[in-house]
């Protein structure tokens, strides 16, 4: 890894193929991006009405806090809205609306000063996607819902792109967190006992990279990258979305970010959905991500009931 692209013209293949290398991209604010994140911030307005989302931490006790955050998440992600709006994007984007799947746009909150970091609001240790049960070709679109500042943004770690982490992906397993844990997560407030994969070694977080974008930018980055959420040491809360995509020629072909270090079970394929028409990935493609805990009968995996609260 060693390029941030700004605002680059190039065709979606080669964007991908140098996001497989561990490349960056930033984006400014388009009509489309900007489109997606005016809808977030109108949900979460009117939740913490009459409080401003980034200071209502302020105002209440982190219990309401949490309800009102288990309450607003879901709404976001389920909203039919939220779908035409990235579908829109994805188009903006140049991505071929035939082969490009993506899954349910997620809401995060970087509380500020350590008021709520687990659960609903979970504040994440250095992780790639890729240990959670996340394909090697999976990318991922981040964007702020307001201005942020490097002290509650995300960091990337680049020097774990080519460097592998002894970690505990080889305990995760898709099926088993989503029918043990996720929908839990409002109630994790003090602490956060679900187990999530994590490095078994000491991370040099240094150096580091933070992208600082205006609110409606976008950063892309695989999901293999090495990323962490910044303690926030500022006043105010961070608000962001962000949601991942996949495609179809890629799937099948097998290209991707290389993979050094995960062995996590499971795949979340079968929450992807492809742009044109929302139909789920082709069976046997999800099979080749797959393995045998899928049908154990102990595991059970509802797409229905998934409400991805990480
Ligand atoms: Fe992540």
């Amino acid at each position: 890894m060693n390029t941030v692209y700004v605002d680059s013209p190039v065709d979606d293949g080669t964007r991908r193929s140098r996001l497989f290398e561990g490349q960056l991209y930033v984006f400014t604010p388009r009509p489309s991006t900007a489109a997606l994140c005016a809808f977030a911030r109108e949900l979460a307005e009117a939740a913490f009405a009459p409080h401003d989302p980034r200071t209502a931490q302020h105002h209440m006790p982190v219990e309401q806090y949490a309800a009102l955050l288990a309450d607003l998440k879901p709404r976001f992600i389920h909203h039919p809205r939220s779908k035409q709006l990235i579908e829109a994007m994805l188009l903006d984007f140049g991505c071929d609306p035939d082969d490009t799947y993506f899954d349910v746009p997620r809401m995060r909150t970087a509380t500020a000063e350590g008021y709520l970091t687990s659960g609903i609001a979970y504040a994440f240790h250095p992780h790639r996607d890729t240990w959670y049960s996340a394909p090697m070709c999976q990318l991922n679109w981040w964007l702020p819902l307001y201005e942020i500042a490097s002290e509650n943004s995300m960091a990337f770690h680049p020097q774990y792109w080519n460097t592998p982490v002894r970690n505990s992906s080889r305990d995760y397993n898709y099926y088993a967190w989503n029918a043990e844990s996720r929908t839990t997560a409002a109630q994790h407030i003090k602490t956060d006992t679900r187990k999530q994969p994590r490095a078994e070694e000491t991370l040099a977080l240094e150096p580091q990279v933070r992208m600082i974008c205006p609110p409606g930018g976008v950063v892309l980055f695989s999901a293999a990258q090495m990323h962490s959420t910044v303690p926030n040491t500022t006043s105010h809360t961070r608000f962001s979305i962000d949601f991942r995509t996949v495609n179809l020629a890629d799937l099948r072909s097998g290209a991707g970010a290389p993979n050094l270090d995960s062995a996590c079970t499971g795949t979340v394929l079968r929450d992807f959905m492809r742009v044109s028409d929302l139909e789920r990935l082709p069976g046997e493609v999800v099979a080749t991500y797959d393995d045998d805990t899928h049908d154990t009968g102990v595991l059970v995996f509802d797409p229905a009931a998934a409400a991805p609260s990480r």
